[in-house]
């Protein structure tokens, strides 16, 4: 038998490994839902225009964000921000901010934009 203290320790982890699990999910999805990896790319690696979101600390992305939506920006090029902030939430924020300080490469291509949806016949 499993000593009580043992399986309590046990099912805390799978609580916290559950809702964590659960915030990646829901941060990739915002992530798609919302245009980000339209900029900032299907891994969030960025390009050299944006800037890579994948595994920034969690703490700054959600600084970042809330300065966004304040209306704070460092840069005029930032400003653009302020249009995709527009309709999260701080539970958003903290979503999309787990999803990408731990995001993990998706290789299973389902993001991947087909060519011939971008509508170039050459
Ligand atoms: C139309 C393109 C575009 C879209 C869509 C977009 N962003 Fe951005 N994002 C930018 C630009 C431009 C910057 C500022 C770049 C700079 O400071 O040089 C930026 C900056 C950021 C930053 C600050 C990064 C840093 O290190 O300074 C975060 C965080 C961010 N975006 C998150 C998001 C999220 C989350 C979404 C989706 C809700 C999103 N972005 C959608 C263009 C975009």
């Amino acid at each position: 038998m499993i000593p009580k203290g043992l399986s309590l320790f046990l099912l805390l982890q799978y609580v916290v490994y559950a809702a964590s699990a659960d915030t990646y999910e829901l941060g990739k999805n915002l992530y798609f839902e919302h245009g980000c990896s339209n900029c900032h790319g299907t891994n969030g690696e960025g390009s050299s225009y944006y800037p890579r979101l994948a595994h920034q600390k969690q703490d700054d992305l959600m600084q970042k964000l809330n300065n966004f939506k304040k209306g704070i920006a460092m840069t005029q090029k930032q400003e653009i921000m302020f249009t995709f902030v527009k309709s999260l939430n701080q539970k958003d924020f903290k979503n999309l901010s787990i999803y990408l300080s731990k995001l993990k490469k998706d290789t299973s291509k389902k993001y991947d934009i087909e060519e011939d949806l971008l509508g170039v016949d050459f």
